[in-house]
């Protein structure tokens, strides 16, 4: 005689820290068909296909990588990268770069060429490459953006200026396909040469589409560094005239003159943030990490070679070390490495902490999957807000560090019945150690997975557990619904 399984899975007696900033409570949690239906102290009779005896552990929402260049390694690769920080959903297409629509013979410009899409296998609309998301499921929950750039890059013939009345509708048929096919927004990154010759006047009519969808507006800006508050004016002024929320994407200020000077933007945001939409997100590092530039506003600091196309020996080492053996300046060196990636350490550590502890900043890994010395943030970012800046530095209480990679993150994307553990909700779940979660990656040994992790569910079915990767590719395509804000 075998008793009939209420649920698929039943968590017990785990602390739920729900993802909404309330403090953590003592509960089960029931799962069946991808939701969770119950939470709460259940009937010791309940059953369940899988019981897990949670005490000791937290137990929350999987988390929300907020800002991602995951677009191919969606399809490509397990995810074990986030599937092991706790991840359960990313944002992908950000930084003006997106997987979708690219035509299979073009070539990419840099940074686009950071995407590892290789003829062949592109996608030339935005609906094809979400059916093949849908078709073969990735490890984890998915919803993307459209890249301004990668838009110029398929409808312009030269990019070092802006966009002309043709290129700019073409572009706008693009966003306008991206959005009916479920992209939840558009992003750019002016600071990048394929879009650098693009004017603010261009970005508000490409937009244009954004509007009556109210999707959001997602940026890399122009300049992060001395030019950084007529920066954020731009961007502020892209969401009013388009009428849409803006997310700063990566917010920092670098190179040292402009140390401190979170002390300025905060407060700009703030109080913008009164008259309309905008939110912000941030890894926890001081590096940042990009393609390999030559300018010297981006040599300022150490800078760290992650991969390197014609030198890929070079990976892991100094910039300056490489320079000094083939006896050129740096900047020469970093011509002669690209295309590649570098990780360019030119931010001080107090803004971080400023700019992450700020209330209304997203955790987002900005973490570039490619070669094996990335960025620690790819497989770190995570663990390394709960363990490290909550934990040990006590920036702000577990709490909050959860709200601020779920609750926080799902509400200003609009993705609904995510980032809360909550009956009703997409079964996306993490149990973690609080006492001992940390990142285990660093800038030498970038690709080590985090420890304290110990389950993470996407949509109810088990994808790493003990420190594996169970082979689980549950993952769906999310799109947006517009929160109405108050
Ligand atoms: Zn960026
Ligand atoms: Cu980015």
């Amino acid at each position: 005689m075998t008793l009939a399984n209420n649920y698929d899975l039943l968590i017990r007696g785990g602390t739920v820290i729900d993802g909404t900033k309330a403090p953590r409570f003592t509960a089960d949690v029931a799962v069946k068909d991808g939701r969770i239906v119950a939470v709460g102290a259940l009937p010791a009779e309940a059953r369940a296909a899988e019981v897990v005896d949670a005490r000791g552990l937290i137990v929350a929402p999987g988390f929300i990588d907020s800002h991602t260049h995951d677009d191919m390694a969606l399809l490509a690769t397990d995810m074990g990268f986030k599937v092991s920080q706790g991840v359960t959903t990313v944002i992908a297409g950000n930084c003006g770069i997106s997987a979708a629509p690219l035509k299979q013979a073009m070539d990419l410009p840099m940074p686009l060429n950071l995407l590892d899409a290789p003829a062949g296998r592109r996608h030339e609309s935005f609906a094809a490459y979400l059916a093949q998301l849908r078709a073969q499921p990735a490890a984890v929950n998915v919803a993307a953006l459209v890249g301004h750039s990668t838009l110029r890059a398929v409808t312009m013939a030269q990019l070092d200026r802006p966009a002309n009345a043709e290129e700019i509708t073409a572009m706008q048929a693009h966003v306008q396909e991206a959005l009916d096919a479920g992209a939840i927004g558009l992003s750019t990154g002016t600071f990048y040469p394929p879009a650098l010759a693009a004017t603010t006047e261009e970005i508000i009519a490409v937009g244009e589409p954004l509007r009556a969808r109210q999707g959001l507006y997602v940026t890399h800006m122009r300049d992060e560094s001395s030019k950084v508050m007529e920066a954020l004016e731009e961007t502020f002024r892209i969401g009013r005239e388009l009428g849409v929320p803006v997310v700063v994407s990566h917010h920092k200020v670098q190179n040292r003159p402009n140390f401190g000077r979170s002390q300025e933007t905060l407060p700009f945001i703030r109080e913008t943030m009164r008259r309309q939409s905008v939110c912000l997100d941030c890894y926890p590092y001081t590096a940042g990490s990009t393609m390999i530039r030559t300018d010297r506003g981006m040599l300022d600091g150490r800078v760290l070679i992650a991969s390197s196309e014609p030198h890929p020996e070079c990976a892991g080492r100094d910039l300056g070390d490489i320079a000094r053996e083939w006896g050129v300046e740096e900047s020469e060196a970093a011509r002669r490495l690209q295309p590649g990636t570098a990780i360019y350490f030119l931010m001080d550590e107090a803004d971080v902490q400023r700019i992450l502890a700020f209330d209304d900043t997203m955790i987002g890994s900005d973490g570039i999957p490619l070669g094996d010395k990335p960025h620690p943030r790819l497989w770190g970012t995570f663990p390394r807000v709960l363990g490290h800046y909550s934990r040990e530095v006590a920036l702000f209480p577990l709490e909050t560090a959860v709200w601020k990679m779920t609750g926080l993150t799902a509400r200003n994307f609009g993705l609904a019945g995510r980032g809360t553990l909550a009956a009703g909700c997409h079964a996306d779940i993490v149990l973690f150690d609080a006492a001992t979660v940390r990142d285990a990656a660093t800038y030498e040994e970038p690709t080590r997975p985090a420890e304290g992790i110990h389950r993470v569910y996407v949509n109810g079915h088990l994808a790493w557990s003990g420190g594996t990767h169970t082979g689980a590719r549950a993952g769906q395509v999310v799109t947006r619904m517009p929160a109405t804000r108050n």
